[in-house]
């Protein structure tokens, strides 16, 4: 079971305030292609794919054949229809993939809804061939300094303390034959400023695990905070000199 249920709302909320513009995922693109080495045609298992962002991407930046598996409907249906992304209902221990037929997977926010980490490892395992990179894109437990909700919503923190840290993360793909290779900390750049923020706080609550777990009063105080930093902003002062990124971890294993 996921933390949450990914339903027609919360697909159609997450369609709208979490696929980050891909010209906020710069930096995003030049990490993974330095781990995954891309060739045109090979094939990516993106697993827990969501609404695809990052499928769509794969194929624009790579050249990739990607195969999206995803366990749920309402995300899967708004998948992009396109000839180089195959779409998969299945989950992360159950791949729809033949063995050793896939170069790489990708799974970017979604090892803490895995029920059982080192069962997926496996099944990761068995899909792609000897050599071939998991690339983990996701917020570990103790490490989110760089993490921009927790800036506004700092009761975040307690929810990402209970997803798998780096080093469980790295225990469960042991087991199945995997280690690390790289570790490394990737910004990203979704708003155009703290209003927009602002402005997405209730959406944002419905499509994210982290923005779900807080209370009323959690959130009605994170808004409050967010409210007095966009007022005190100076209307002269360079948009550019805000900090408007957020950055989550590219973990590597091979
Ligand atoms: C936060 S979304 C991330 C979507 C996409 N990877 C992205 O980054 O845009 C998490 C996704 O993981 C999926 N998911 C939940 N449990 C899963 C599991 N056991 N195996 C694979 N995917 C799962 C959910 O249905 C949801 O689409």
């Amino acid at each position: 079971m996921a933390r949450i249920t990914y339903d027609a709302t919360t697909a159609n909320s997450f369609r709208a305030v979490r696929e980050i513009p891909r010209d906020g995922l710069a930096a995003w693109e030049d990490a993974v292609r330095r781990h995954l080495d891309p060739s045109p045609g090979m094939t990516v298992v993106d697993i827990g794919a969501g609404t695809g962002a990052f499928a769509a991407a794969f194929c624009d930046w790579f050249g990739a054949r990607v195969v999206a598996v995803e366990p749920s409907e309402a995300m899967r249906a708004l998948i992009p229809v396109r000839p180089d992304i195959q779409v998969r209902a299945g989950h992360a221990a159950a791949l729809p993939l033949p063995d050793a037929g896939a170069d790489a997977a990708w799974l970017s926010t979604v090892t803490h809804h895995v029920p059982d980490l080192p069962a997926a490892a496996r099944e990761i395992r068995r899909v792609l061939r000897p050599g071939a990179p998991v690339l983990v894109r996701n917020a570990f437990a103790g490490r989110y300094e760089r993490l921009r909700i927790v800036r506004w919503f700092p009761e975040t923190a307690r929810v990402l303390d209970t997803y798998p840290s780096v080093e469980e993360t790295c225990a469960a793909f042991a087991g199945a034959g995997f280690a690390p290779t790289a570790l490394e900390s990737v910004p990203q750049t979704d708003i155009a400023s703290l209003a927009e923020l602002l402005e997405r706080a209730d959406a944002l609550r419905d499509a994210d695990t982290l923005m779900r777990s807080l209370s009323e009063q959690e959130f009605t105080r994170g808004k409050e905070r967010l409210r007095e930093a966009v007022g005190a902003q100076d209307p002269a002062a360079d948009p550019a000199a805000v900090d408007l990124t957020s950055s989550l971890d590219l973990l590597v294993l091979r």
